[in-house]
């Protein structure tokens, strides 16, 4: 047995806890949401999703009453857990989607589930966890489905255990962690997602869902879960959602591998949504006994706009998806974009010297520190894989690099890929079997011609990337910090470890063994923090950010581009885990320059870093920065913990603005970005401030601030009710002007 099936049997024994039966209609409730279970004989259907309601009977009755009849939901079943096959209730028909669809051993190709039990079972404080165990009506084939609700950001998280004991192995054909039929809610439907790729991600998507349609997203890269789609949503349920009004489902999907999300407007207007893993070309095969756990979903409502869904999914990120969502995270600087492959010790301490200067706490080494010989890594094309230090470049080894960061009272980190490897590399000499590779096609090679990815379905090749990981770390005392890197998709997906039947397998177990490499990571090394990075965003996904405390948005860190990822990113993930750098200009990527303020207003909304060597910045610029970073270490618990509002977009004005708003109303920090002015009378509006208490007080100070202000009104003390009720006048000139106010209540 695995220590991936010691972990789910821990799961599946330890979760019934305090199990309580539930025998009959069931709400289960969060702060301001329902989602309410309906008995129907020996199945359990959804029957609400929204609104709070406290009467499970009045669920029941008005469940279905828009119902238009004739085909019944295009013949998807609405039960809890939609499954290919099943009886749709009396009605003659079968089910021919739905979120599971099997080839049982014996080659019947239908699952039609019956709940054995149900019952709510012990979890954390502050969790309502719901179980239903259901099982085929004729195969010794079973479902753990959970449902459990995060009370205080109104989110449920829902996936399933898929396990049998038949004769022999089964074929799952889809295995989707949610697979849920909603009754009529609507006649139309509106769908927000990010799209992207690098340098470009959180594109923000939007369009209806027509009648009849059925639109998917998915990933299919294998590692860069977060490139293409990314794996979330927010679905308007009838009139296109504002930030302030509407009603709109959101759901994330904590998956780092391949995956599809669905959502179908059907013809008789009910609404389903499917999620999960996605098996790439072919069934997975599952031998029995073993259980197989599928994703979790994050699902919240809201009945007050695309704002509200944010701010549950942050707080529920920071409460329980995040490893330790409520820690502060450090001022870095990382040396990518300031050195690239071209440094040695000096070039390192020099930037130390500089990030110490800035007032920052932490300094990271990218790419280029490891590998020797003829694999020495001083470009792309080399060294991946072989996880010890560069000797040429860094003959006193890292234990002293991290000694002079120490002298300096920064913490210390560094990058690594432990995914790939350079086909130019010790480790891919002595095992070529560990890589992936379709042993009848020539090998396709990545990044610098020579990159390829590693087998993470062989416990072989996991226990060596832990051991390296392991003699690395232990070789750096006091390492605070590691940037796991993945720069590459599945180009040829094929596994020597897997075996010619179950080559399909490669597509869950890939990420299921990677989670197992971090989980043992993590266990021995709980207090590392990791940043998530796969091209850039590749990994903004929360399968990954189980296992790492941020993620690095986007390798495109031109500060105007910024504002746009960004602003994407944050209608899933919170700021706390939005990696935001200064880099200096022109910008690497985009070769545009903007004010070095501008580019401080902009990193300053996420998890401020620097991204450049301190050496090239004027005498000014580092006054300018040392105030910054000094005000940012104050604003931190506001911009990292608070609540996100979004003020004005920058996909429909020539300038931006959002804000933060701490727990208690007390403090709140406002972000204003000018963008591209096509003429100087385009005057931003009052900026209509949310989310303070109307009752307070709060003194308006202006921050960051160059020789202009921005707003005639800072320095004085205003309610809350006016500072939202009329807005705060605020003046921008010129491209790329910003400003930042900081409210504190008084
Ligand atoms: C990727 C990352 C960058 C940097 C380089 C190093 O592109 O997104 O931040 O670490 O790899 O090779």
């Amino acid at each position: 047995m695995n220590r991936m099936m010691i972990y789910v049997m821990a799961v599946l024994l330890t979760s019934w806890a305090g199990a309580k039966p539930v025998t009959g209609d069931f709400l289960l409730q969060t702060k301001q949401s329902t989602m309410a279970f309906h008995k129907s004989g020996d199945s359990w259907q959804m029957v609400h999703y929204g609104t709070k309601i406290e009467s499970a009977p009045d669920a029941a009755a008005l469940a279905w009453s828009g119902w238009v009849g004739g085909n019944f939901f295009g013949h998807r079943k609405p039960d809890t857990y939609s499954v290919y096959g099943s009886d749709n209730d009396r009605r003659g028909t079968m089910n021919k989607f739905g979120g599971l669809a099997v080839i049982h051993a014996d080659g019947v190709t239908s699952t039609d589930l019956k709940a054995v039990s149900v019952k709510t079972v012990d979890d954390k404080p502050g969790m309502t966890h719901l179980v239903f165990e259901l099982k085929d009506r004729v195969y010794p084939f079973f479902v753990i489905q959970h449902f459990r609700a995060a009370v205080a950001s109104d989110v449920i998280e829902t996936w399933v255990e898929i396990r049998h004991d038949e004769s022999a192995s089964v074929k799952l054909i889809r295995m989707d962690s949610v697979a849920l039929v909603f009754p009529l809610m609507a006649k139309e439907y509106h769908l927000l997602s990010l799209t992207g790729q690098w340098s470009s991600e959180g594109q923000l998507v939007e369009a209806p869902v027509a009648l009849g349609q059925t639109v998917s997203m998915t990933s299919r890269s294998g590692v860069r879960s977060a490139f293409g789609n990314n794996p979330s949503f927010m679905l308007s349920v009838g009139e296109r959602a504002t930030e302030t009004a509407g009603r709109v489902i959101g759901g994330a999907l904590a998956w780092s591998g391949a995956w599809s999300i669905s959502i179908q407007h059907d013809y008789v207007n009910a609404l389903a949504i499917n999620a999960g893993s996605d098996t790439g070309n072919g069934a997975y095969t599952l031998d029995a006994g073993k259980p197989l756990v599928t994703p979790k979903m994050a699902l919240t409502y809201s009945a007050s706009g695309k704002g509200q869904i944010s701010r549950n999914l942050h707080r529920w990120a920071r409460d329980h998806q995040l490893r330790d969502g409520h820690m502060l995270r450090p001022v870095l600087l990382n040396s990518w974009e300031g050195a690239y492959f071209d440094f040695d010790e000096s070039t390192l301490t020099d930037m130390m010297d500089g990030v110490k200067e800035l007032g920052g706490e932490m300094f990271v080494v990218d790419d280029g520190w490891f590998a020797r010989g003829k694999y020495a890594r001083d470009d792309d094309k080399r060294g991946l894989g072989d996880w010890v230090v560069n000797d040429k470049k860094l003959p006193k080894g890292l234990g002293s690099l991290a000694e002079e960061a120490k002298k300096r009272d920064l913490k210390f980190g560094i990058w690594v890929e432990p995914e790939m490897a350079n086909t130019t590399s010790e480790l891919v000499d002595s095992h070529p079997e560990w890589v992936l590779r379709e042993k009848t096609r020539p090998l396709r090679q990545g990044r610098g011609g020579t990159q390829v990815v590693l087998d993470m379905t062989n416990p072989a090749l996991r226990d060596n990337i832990y051991n390296q990981m392991d003699a690395m770390i232990t070789s750096i005392p006091g390492l605070a910090y590691i940037k796991w890197d993945a720069n590459a998709d599945f180009m040829n997906p094929g596994s020597t470890y897997l075996g010619a039947d179950r080559q399909p397998n490669l597509w869950y177990d890939y990420t299921a063994g990677l989670y197992d490499l971090l989980a043992r990571l993590r266990v021995k090394y709980p207090d590392i923090l990791m940043k998530a990075c796969s091209s850039g965003g590749g990994h903004m996904d929360y399968g990954f950010l189980r296992y790492a405390d941020e993620f690095w948005t986007s390798d495109d860190t031109d500060a105007r581009q910024r504002v746009f990822i960004q602003w994407g990113a944050g209608h899933f993930y919170p700021a706390c885990a939005m990696a935001a750098h200064v880099t200096g200009v022109p910008n690497h990527q985009t070769h545009r320059s903007t004010p070095l303020k501008f580019r401080f207003d902009v990193a300053m909304s996420g998890r401020l870093g620097f991204e450049l060597h301190p050496k090239t910045m004027a005498p000014e610029e580092v006054v300018f920065a040392k105030q910054a970073v000094k005000d940012y270490k104050r604003l931190r618990p506001v911009i990292q913990q608070g609540d996100l509002y979004r003020l004005v977009s920058p996909w429909t004005h020539t300038y931006a603005s959002l804000m933060y708003v701490n727990d208690d109303k007390s403090q709140a920090v406002v972000f204003l970005y000018g963008l591209n002015r096509p003429v100087m009378s385009d005057y931003p509006a009052p900026l209509m401030l949310q989310g303070l208490d109307i009752n307070k007080r709060y003194r308006l100070t202006e921050i960051n601030k160059e020789k202009r202000g921005h707003c005639r009104v800072s320095g004085k003390t205003l309610s809350g009710a006016a500072l939202m009720g009329m807005g705060v006048p605020v003046k921008l000139s010129g491209d790329y002007d910003s400003a930042v106010f900081e409210l504190v209540a008084e």
